[in-house]
């Protein structure tokens, strides 16, 4: 399926079919799509954390909207999408190493360049009180690629903001650890009675989207 198929046949999934796992391939390549997410000059400033267990579906509960309880409950997988609060010199340093060894730069003064070029963007976002929130931004588009990337496998998603992101913070340490969650993707298989399934796709007409300039 092209890309223009699966965005007029992918639909939010609202309840899942608890006895349906997604295979360790396919979260594989769920796991790389995330990876592989463009972000502002590369920046990177997001972690994942996946779980499936039901004892992690159980720990993140309390910090669920109980309309949402029966896409974490039943999904076979689920993402807590994070940003990292502060981009600093160690992960900077570690994205232009990565960046280097991945054979991005031709010599030496390319890659001095890149990295000081980055690292003056980030600072400019700091200075303007802007990290979180460009960090958030980049952590949407990983969501898309994951709502998209699960649709070419065959695989249903759910984004999710209905949650307490302060409690889902606090049960999984993330401040701890320099994270804070911005929203959860649950996937699996929906259930043959997925409320959202049979319901037509709607979005506002073309014609109050676009603009083209002469
Ligand atoms: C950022 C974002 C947050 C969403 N949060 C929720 C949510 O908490 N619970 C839910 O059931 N659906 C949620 N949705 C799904 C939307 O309601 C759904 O995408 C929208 O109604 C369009 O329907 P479609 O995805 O089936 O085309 C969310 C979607 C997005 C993109």
């Amino acid at each position: 399926m092209d890309v223009f198929e699966l965005s007029s046949k992918r639909f939010t999934t609202k309840h899942y079919d608890p006895s349906r796992k997604i295979s360790p391939d396919d979260m594989g390549k769920l796991k790389e799509i995330l990876r592989l997410t463009p972000s502002s000059v590369n920046s990177q400033p997001w972690h994942f954390i996946i779980g499936s267990s039901d004892k992690a579906k159980k720990l993140i509960r309390p910090a669920i909207m109980d309309f949402n309880w029966p896409r974490t409950d039943d999904c076979s997988h689920f993402v807590v999408l994070c940003i990292k609060e502060d981009l600093d010199e160690s992960h900077l340093n570690a994205v232009t190493a990565q960046e280097n060894a991945d054979g991005r730069f031709p010599n030496e003064q390319i890659k001095e360049e890149g990295d000081s070029k980055r690292k003056w963007y980030v600072s400019m976002k700091r200075e303007r009180g802007q990290l979180r929130s460009w960090a958030t931004h980049q952590v949407y588009i990983a969501m898309a690629s994951l709502l998209y990337g699960a649709a070419s496998l065959g695989i249903q998603s759910t984004a999710i903001e209905g949650y307490n992101p302060s409690k889902l913070d606090a049960i999984l340490s993330l401040r701890e650890k320099g994270l804070r969650s911005v929203a959860i993707v649950t996937l699996g298989y929906g259930a043959l009675d997925d409320s959202n399934a049979s319901r037509k796709k709607s979005r506002l007409p073309a014609e109050t989207l676009f603009t083209e300039l002469d």
